[in-house]
């Protein structure tokens, strides 16, 4: 048996490669720093769903616009109640209102979904109407426009489309793969994102770029970062956003994210304080955790960047999880009609260690 399936191959899949020995991500070829801050999310998502449906235009832009549109619809649904769930709840609530579907239509609405209703689950949180999607605007753009009710910056709306393609596919990880399972039994798309969705959500998983801010507001200055690090490795806590059951180096993704955050700091003037001030904090983890785990390797991961740039751009660490669903949902719709174009049903087997056979008294 494998512990977590650590070192398992589950499938065989043409849309990423994750060689976490040399630190490299390839995306239907491309490697991701050459896709990051060139690409817009919609072509990035028309790349990794090209071939899985025979009516995909070659630009989504207008058919993902319209997508945003009909979706909108499903907003009525949101009460106050339910904005202020924790957002991935939320978000999952309001997502499970599209019906199930393998078609492109039922894709485009699921691509939309987290999109349109992450930016009205905020609003309506904080007492505030939604506000509609315009679907002429890019996919980006509209959607920092319906979270901050102002127009998106061209800088803004491409540092959130390289953070979108940076994360918009990653080979078996543990979202992508629950997609798969649930794809497998051919429930449906719709049943295949929830699932995906509800394996973000977890802290060791999707869930840690919100409590990377966290820790660096607690440590607050470069000179506490040791002090504080050590104390959080002695109560066994984790460090959020470093470490990798792949990556035995740094991620790829770290970087690329780390040039949008500068890109997007020479074009707004702001962040180079506090961009210094996370170096700083990452350079004292990577110190500590290898004095810590000499045995294992222990780099930064996607979310200490993605935290930096999420804060830059206005958006709360509440919704750090769903802004990286906007993103990974295209990967896990591709993965899913990639497992009903070939796979089997996933079901693997497990060893019994239970009672022994005995009969009821
Ligand atoms: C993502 O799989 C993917 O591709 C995921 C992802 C994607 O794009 O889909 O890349 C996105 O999920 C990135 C990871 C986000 N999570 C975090 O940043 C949370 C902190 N990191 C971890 O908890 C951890 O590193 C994991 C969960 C990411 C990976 O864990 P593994 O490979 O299962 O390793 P492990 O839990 O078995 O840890 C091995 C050892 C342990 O020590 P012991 O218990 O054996 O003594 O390393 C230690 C761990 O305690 N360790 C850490 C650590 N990560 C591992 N110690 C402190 N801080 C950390 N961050």
């Amino acid at each position: 048996m494998s512990d977590g399936l650590e070192g398992v191959i589950a499938a065989q899949t043409v849309l990423s490669d994750v060689d976490g020995a040399h630190g490299r991500l390839v995306i239907r070829g491309y490697a991701v720093e050459d896709l990051a801050g060139r690409t817009r999310f919609e072509d990035a998502a028309h790349l990794l769903l090209d071939g899985f449906f025979d009516d995909a235009p070659s630009d989504l832009s207008s058919a993902l616009g319209e997508a945003r549109v009909g979706v909108f619809a499903e907003v009525a649904a949101l009460d106050e109640g339910l904005a202020r769930r924790d957002p991935v709840e939320a978000l999952r609530a309001l997502l499970a209102r599209i019906p199930d579907g393998d078609d492109l239509k039922t894709a485009l609405r699921l691509i939309a979904a987290p999109a349109v209703f992450t930016p009205a689950v905020l609003r309506v949180a904080n007492g505030d109407a939604p506000i509609a999607p315009d679907p002429a605007l890019s996919h980006a753009a509209d959607i920092l426009r319906m979270i901050r009710g102002v127009p998106a910056t061209d800088a803004e709306a491409a540092a959130l489309d390289a953070y979108l393609v940076t994360v918009c596919d990653h080979g078996l990880n543990a979202s992508t793969f629950a997609a798969r399972v649930v794809a497998s039994t051919r429930a449906g798309l719709t049943s295949a994102v929830l699932a995906g969705l509800s394996a973000l959500k977890g802290p060791l998983h999707g869930g840690a770029p919100g409590p990377v801010i966290d820790m660096l507001d607690a440590i607050g200055t470069p000179e506490n970062a040791r002090p504080w690090l050590e104390r959080a490795l002695a109560r066994g806590d984790r460090l959020m956003g470093f470490g990798h059951r792949i990556y035995r180096v740094r991620d790829p993704r770290a970087d690329a994210l780390k040039a949008a955050v500068r890109r997007l700091s020479s074009a707004s003037g702001g962040l180079p304080g506090r961009l210094a001030f996370a170096e700083a904090v990452e350079r004292a983890a990577l110190e500590i955790l290898r004095e810590h785990k000499p045995d294992r390797p222990l780099d930064t991961n996607v979310e200490f960047y993605t935290a930096l740039l999420l804060e830059a751009l206005g958006l709360p660490p509440s919704s750090f999880t769903c802004v990286f669903a906007m993103g990974r949902v295209a990967g896990w719709l591709a993965h899913a009609r990639e497992q009903l174009a070939g796979g089997r049903l996933i079901r693997p087997q497990s060893v019994y260690v239970g009672p022994e056979v005995r009969v009821a008294a």
